[in-house]
């Protein structure tokens, strides 16, 4: 257990990436706040994690995206457990159209949830740590966070963003204890995003099966499969614990190598 009695919130955790890091913070030792849009889901989430883990979790409906709710979800936070040690920024979305294509709703939908929720949640929670004078922030970025990614153009710009935003905000913390850094998951090929939706619209695209698009992208990968929620769950925990204590600033490859390809 390496993060005994420490309080994180997760957001976008009701599934996905960020309920797998919500569950597995807990394991660790710690309390857990479940934040999502979807508020059943989140309530579904927390209930297993107090069921299976034994640790003490609050389900809150938090759009990122609203500035009144990311206060909320902050204030209820301190208000239940009394301080908060780990913020995993994760809710994402991802919306794919060519450049000539795209609709400014989507890209503005887009920037709105990966970056401006991101920067939200970060300064709320950053208030609080700060006065704490201790404090680990985490945002789950992606590949597309340093390398284009075809016809995607605007979860690419968010995500390159994000890094900038985590490499500002690691210098404006710094001197009050607080450590910022950010994870770059690969394709997490078993996610409800590839399973529901992206298997489907490469295999219609290409013409080809959907087991054909999976072996595509695994054939993409040094290490040679996809990523999985542990490979990028280890990683969390390690920045989120004090193995981690002289990083800050970073933006961590978790792709079996593809980013080298
Ligand atoms: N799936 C992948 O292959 C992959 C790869 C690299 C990085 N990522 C990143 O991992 C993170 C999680 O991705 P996932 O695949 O688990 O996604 P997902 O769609 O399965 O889950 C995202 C969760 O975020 C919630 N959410 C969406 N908008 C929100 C908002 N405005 N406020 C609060 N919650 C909101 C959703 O309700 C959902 O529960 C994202 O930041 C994504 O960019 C995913």
């Amino acid at each position: 257990m390496r993060l005994r009695d420490k309080v994180a919130i997760v957001t976008g955790a009701g599934q996905g990436l960020g309920e797998a890091i919500a569950r597995r913070l807990a394991e660790e030792g710690a309390s857990v706040v479940v934040a999502d849009i979807d508020y059943q889901k989140a309530r579904e989430v927390a209930k297993g994690i107090t069921e299976q883990c034994h640790r003490r979790t609050l389900a809150l409906f938090t759009d990122v995206t609203d500035g009144a709710q990311v206060r909320d979800m902050v204030k209820k936070t301190v208000e239940e457990f009394g301080r908060i040690d780990i913020l995993v920024s994760n809710a994402g979305i991802l919306l794919a159209h060519e450049i000539t294509e795209f609709p400014e709703e989507d890209w503005r939908r887009i920037i709105d949830v990966n970056l401006t929720g991101y920067f939200l949640c970060a300064r709320e929670v950053a208030r609080v740590m700060k006065s704490q004078r201790s404090g680990v922030i985490i945002q789950i970025n992606s590949k597309s966070g340093k390398k284009g990614s075809y016809k995607n153009c605007a979860y690419a710009a968010s995500k390159f963003g994000g890094i900038g935003l985590t490499q500002s905000i690691a210098l404006d913390l710094a001197p009050y204890g607080i450590r910022v850094n950010a994870v770059c998951p690969g394709n997490l090929l078993d996610s409800p995003l590839w399973v529901n939706s992206l298997y489907d619209q490469y295999a219609k695209k290409w013409g080809i099966s959907k087991e054909e698009v999976r072996k595509r992208y695994e054939q993409q990968v040094p290490l040679g499969r996809g990523c999985t929620y542990q490979d990028v769950t280890n990683v969390v925990v390690f920045l989120a614990g004090d193995e981690s204590s002289y990083m800050t600033g970073q933006a961590i490859n978790v792709t079996g190598g593809q980013e080298m390809r």
